[in-house]
């Protein structure tokens, strides 16, 4: 049985405006006063809503995080966001080295690196996503592209450091597919390996999340799995009562008189 807290993580992708927030926030926020988590929850708008979703939490028990940052401090980096200037809009953490950003803008292994540097000296807690696509998986590539993916990934500044891991598969992501049970435990054990590998001693404390489809229908089966320390959540975060269903899976089982939890 792992005793760690876990941690849920929502990522809202390129999604929401003003009043998406205060109906999704506020919502959540009434909903974790009345009977406080016992997960970690961290919400990930866009960049434009960070500071007006860190006034709406207003000290309430949700992180506010950023969804990506450059590498530099400051400069000559038209549509540009930094670390420092997350932590400025009141972010604490930072999901780094998505697919999306890895597909989309060609992020290496190196630059991620970089960039899970860049979170640290600011005092952000970097999430490194990691993840394999569907042609890797079927030819029996997956363990060994996260692992590769994890060596560069990584940042020797993060032993000792409050991070986690997110291990999401391409092919998962937004399409209502996720990988068993089975292939999520062999995947997670690996990656644990590879952190070990990476960090010596320093990669054993962080958590892993599961990411790629959680829904309020899978939640708890798939954190219950060995070395599941959490969830990244994109769709279903965007509803309150989905995203607060899946908060709710991580807490320690209360089974149901029927069993089902
Ligand atoms: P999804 O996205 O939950 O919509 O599959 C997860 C993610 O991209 O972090």
């Amino acid at each position: 049985m792992k005793q760690s807290v876990k941690m849920i993580v929502g990522n809202w992708k390129m999604n929401g405006l003003a009043a998406d927030l205060s109906a999704a926030v506020v919502e959540m926020l009434a909903d974790l006063k009345g009977r406080p988590a016992s997960a970690r929850v961290g919400l990930c708008p866009p960049a434009t809503l960070i500071e007006r979703m860190v006034r709406t939490i207003d000290g309430g028990p949700v992180s506010v995080g950023g969804q990506d940052c450059r590498v530099e401090a400051k400069g000559a980096f038209t549509g540009g966001v930094s670390a420092e200037m997350l932590v400025d809009a009141g972010a604490r953490l930072v999901i780094l080295g998505h697919s999306e950003r890895r597909q989309e803008f060609g992020e290496s292994d190196a630059l991620v690196s970089d960039k899970v540097g860049a979170a640290l000296r600011a005092g952000l807690t970097p999430i490194v996503c990691v993840g394999e696509t569907l042609a890797q998986r079927e030819a029996g590539e997956a363990a060994s592209v996260v692992r590769g993916q994890i060596l560069g990934s990584l940042n020797d500044g993060l032993a000792g450091q409050d991070w986690a891991l997110a291990y999401e598969p391409v092919w998962a992501i937004g399409t209502g597919l996720t990988p068993t049970l089975e292939q999520i435990a062999e995947i997670h054990a690996a990656a644990r390996a590879a952190m070990v590998e990476r960090l010596g001693d320093g990669g054993r404390a962080a958590l892993i999340l599961y990411g790629g489809s959680v829904n309020p229908g899978n939640a708890r089966d798939i954190l219950a799995v060995d070395e599941v320390g959490g969830a990244l959540v994109g769709g279903a975060s965007l509803k309150a009562a989905d995203f607060l269903a899946i908060i709710r899976a991580a807490e320690p089982a209360v089974v149901a008189a029927d069993g089902q939890g």
